[in-house]
């Protein structure tokens, strides 16, 4: 991993899948989004609800 700062260098694919439901029926590559944040940031506790509005989307 570079100097990145943020998500910016991200795809849409490191945390979503283009075709398959979770069990939450969400298109994303783990159950929860909780799970799919800590594929990255193990330990941390991330409000998801706060941080995924607008700033990604
Ligand atoms: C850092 C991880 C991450 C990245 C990168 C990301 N997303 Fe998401 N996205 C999420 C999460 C987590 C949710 C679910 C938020 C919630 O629980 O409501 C979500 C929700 C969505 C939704 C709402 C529909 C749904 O399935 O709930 C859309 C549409 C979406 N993302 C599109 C995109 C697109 C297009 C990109 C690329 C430009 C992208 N996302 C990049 C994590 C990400
Ligand atoms: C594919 C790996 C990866 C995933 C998945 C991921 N992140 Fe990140 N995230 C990073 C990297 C790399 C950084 C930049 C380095 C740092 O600050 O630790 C970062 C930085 C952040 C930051 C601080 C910088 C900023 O952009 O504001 C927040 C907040 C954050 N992530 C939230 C989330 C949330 C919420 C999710 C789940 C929806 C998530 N991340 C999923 C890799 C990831």
């Amino acid at each position: 991993m570079s100097a990145q700062t943020n998500h910016e260098g991200m795809t849409c694919l490191d945390c979503h899948t283009s075709n398959k439901e979770n069990k939450e029926g969400k298109l994303l590559v783990k159950d929860s989004s909780q799970e799919v944040c800590a594929k990255c940031h193990k330990g941390e506790t991330l409000d998801v609800d706060k941080i995924m509005v607008g700033e990604f989307h």
